[in-house]
């Protein structure tokens, strides 16, 4: 299909290899759309116009009943038009899960409210998605909880992430677009907290309270810099080390606040450290070390009194695997910080 641009200035520029044909299917719907209002609003005016009634006495009445041919026309155009688009769509959504055989391979966590990504040979956990630029990649995705979908408006692909079930997505991109460093080499965000650079990654399926926040970067990159496995480099201050397992690698930051004093589903984390207060059974407790620890390996064994969850915590048991003992202590060290 020839790739026809964007007339009416209602895409995002074109960035992967599907864009050709989704545009054109989107454009194909647009004019088919538009035609058949003008078509239907121009019978409309002119029947209502030549047809109305021109005198006072003259008689309501009509001796047309049907027109085989009129409807057999106004069946059959509209048909014809919605059995292609059908075959149009179903032909580009099976192409988009049938990922060439050399395609990276990547693996896609979607969980409230947040993204996980493991890169091609990679273990480590990522925020953001590192893809070559010109190469094909393909995502397996898999739920921990409700239904998500991962969109990138930019590569024209969207594949809903079921719980229990194994998605695919793959998609090659052709346009750069890395990130933007500030001076620490970090990733650089603005005044509102968002990352620069990239393509916008959203959840576009409603997923509860916090799904708005569910976004992530889709960084297209040279072979060269995705050699280097950007997605690898942790943070050499062990205290960002720390905020990076908040905000990443434990997932902590889906329902704990670091920045405020609010429960978002889970205690925040400011003013957490040596924190003191009753549990369900009339003991106290001290938000020391082996409390925080003790509370991220088996979340229910102490519960806050007036805890609002009951006796049973929604928040997920984080093995050694999921957060070392190492790396806990530096997400302490971290959380000491917030005050
Ligand atoms: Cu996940 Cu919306």
């Amino acid at each position: 299909m020839i790739a026809i641009q964007d007339p009416l200035g209602q895409l995002p520029p074109p960035a992967s290899t599907f864009a050709g044909d989704v545009d054109s299917l989107f454009y194909f719907l647009v004019w088919v759309s538009l035609a058949s209002f003008g078509v239907i609003l121009a019978a409309l005016v002119y029947s209502s116009v030549v047809h109305r009634r021109k005198t006072p006495d003259q008689a309501p009445v009509s001796n047309v009943t049907h027109n085989t041919t009129l409807e057999v026309v106004w069946t059959l155009i509209p048909t014809v038009v919605v059995m292609l688009a059908f075959a149009w769509g179903l032909k580009g959504n099976l192409a988009q899960q049938v990922a060439p055989a050399d395609a990276l391979q990547y693996r896609v966590e979607a969980e409230k409210w947040s993204w996980r990504f493991f890169h091609p040979g990679s273990t480590e956990v990522s925020q953001h998605l590192y893809v070559p630029v010109n190469k094909p990649v393909k995502m397996t995705m898999t739920s921990a909880d409700v239904l998500h979908s991962f969109f990138v408006p930019a590569m024209r692909v969207k594949r809903d992430v079921v719980p229990g079930v194994r998605q695919i997505v793959w998609f090659q991109a052709t346009e750069l677009n890395p990130p933007v460093l500030d001076a620490n080499g970090e990733l650089a965000v603005d005044e509102f907290g968002n990352v620069q650079g990239g393509y916008d990654l959203f959840c576009a399926e409603y997923c509860g309270d916090q799904h708005s926040t569910m976004r992530a970067k889709v960084f297209v990159v040279t072979q060269e810099e995705f050699d280097a496995k950007p997605w690898d480099k942790l943070p050499d201050d062990p205290i960002a080390r720390g905020e990076y397992y908040y905000r990443v690698k434990g997932g902590c930051s889906a329902c704990h606040y670091s920045d405020r004093d609010d429960i978002l589903v889970g205690p925040s984390f400011r003013g957490l450290w040596m924190r003191e207060g009753r549990l369900k059974d009339g003991s106290s407790y001290v938000a020391d070390e082996a409390y925080i620890l003790e509370s991220i390996r088996q979340p229910n064994a102490k519960v806050v009194a007036g805890d609002r969850w009951g006796d049973v915590s929604p928040m997920p048991a984080k093995s050694e695997q999921d957060l070392s003992a190492q790396e806990v202590g530096e997400l302490i060290e971290w959380i000491k910080t917030l005050k």
